[in-house]
């Protein structure tokens, strides 16, 4: 099919996949759709009127017909449904060794991260044949991250994360686009995506000036906004510790349990009083509009870098982020 200009390339393993269910669908809708049509003809043809006084058979239905036209159709849209919630699942649970990538979309272009601190802009370097997960968010409106050649397709959301991944299977330059509406320039949100050896991808890494990793550059702000003064690593603060608190639960003043993954950290952060850590008062000021989401991502990027907290058992309830005064 890779000759015929209708299907892009496949150029990741989800490809293949997505591909042969679209080839079962259309299978399906070309053979019913042939069906019926030659039917219509067969019978417009085959029961004609044939004289003015002529009335056709009175037939009374016919239970295995009935039976046939229940259960052949509930069979293959069932296989349609397993065989696409299996893939659907498969796309969105990234594993864990995948490499991560941060996503900001914004009219209109497309802002990525590596964790090494390097940036780009509409364009994304990968490595070949290794998992990438992408965490995107959006500074305005709902754009979405579309690379056709891996079939790759997510909504970009503002106010949340939003993770899909995927893995190149071959290398080269490929489409990235928006494919949700997002204003008058929507068409011009496009770049590429080069998947390269990954020897080629450690040169690209080093060659860069980045200004320290993504989880130096959180460490900074975070300074700079002085959080520090209150989250302190020890526990001492006004505020619980950020030390090993990232894929904990934890245990809020309402009684619920939160895991403190990227999407409750960022909320932390923008809406403390969103969620308060059982033991802490509701301190914490807010920092809606003095951090970028790209700020954010590198304050995630930090948190997620601070190591478990000594001597805590594996797997403990961890309190975490919230209140201070300032
Ligand atoms: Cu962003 Cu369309």
């Amino acid at each position: 099919m890779g000759s015929l200009p209708l299907f892009p390339e496949q150029a990741s393993t989800f490809a293949p996949e997505v591909d042969h269910l679209l080839y079962y669908l259309l299978a399906v809708a070309v053979f019913f759709t042939v069906a019926i049509f030659g039917a219509i003809f067969y019978f417009a043809i085959r029961y004609r009127r044939r004289s003015d006084r002529e009335l056709p058979l009175v037939i009374h239905g016919g239970l295995t017909l009935e039976i046939l036209w229940s259960v052949i159709p509930f069979g293959l849209t069932m296989v349609m449904f397993t065989w696409g919630a299996s893939i659907f699942f498969n796309e969105s649970r990234p594993p864990a060794d995948a490499l991560q990538i941060y996503v900001v979309g914004k009219q209109w272009m497309w802002k990525l991260q590596h964790l090494e601190g390097q940036r780009e802009i509409n364009e994304l370097h990968i490595p070949l044949g290794r998992a990438v997960r992408l965490t995107m968010t959006s500074e305005d409106v709902i754009h979405s991250f579309f690379v056709p050649a891996f079939r790759t397709k997510e909504d970009v959301v503002p106010g949340r994360y939003s993770t899909t991944w995927f893995q190149p299977t071959k290398p080269g330059k490929y489409h990235l686009f928006c494919a949700e509406y997002c204003g008058t320039r929507h068409s011009g949100m496009i770049g590429w995506v080069y998947v390269m050896e990954p020897r080629d991808y450690e040169n690209w890494l080093n060659g860069g000036a980045p200004s320290g990793s993504l989880a130096d550059q959180g460490a900074k702000l975070f300074e700079s906004l002085a959080c520090s003064n209150c989250h302190k690593p020890d526990g001492s603060g006004r505020c619980p510790t950020l030390v090993g608190l990232y894929g904990k639960n934890v245990q809020l003043a309402s009684g619920a349990t939160v895991k403190a993954d990227e999407g409750y950290i960022r909320e932390s952060i923008l809406q403390p009083t969103a969620k308060i850590v059982a033991g802490y008062q509701p301190l914490m000021p807010t920092f809606q509009g003095l951090v970028t989401e790209e700020g954010v991502l590198q304050l995630v990027e930090y948190i997620k870098s601070l190591g478990p907290q000594p001597g805590a058992p594996a797997g403990a309830s961890v309190p975490v982020a919230a209140p201070n005064k300032r």
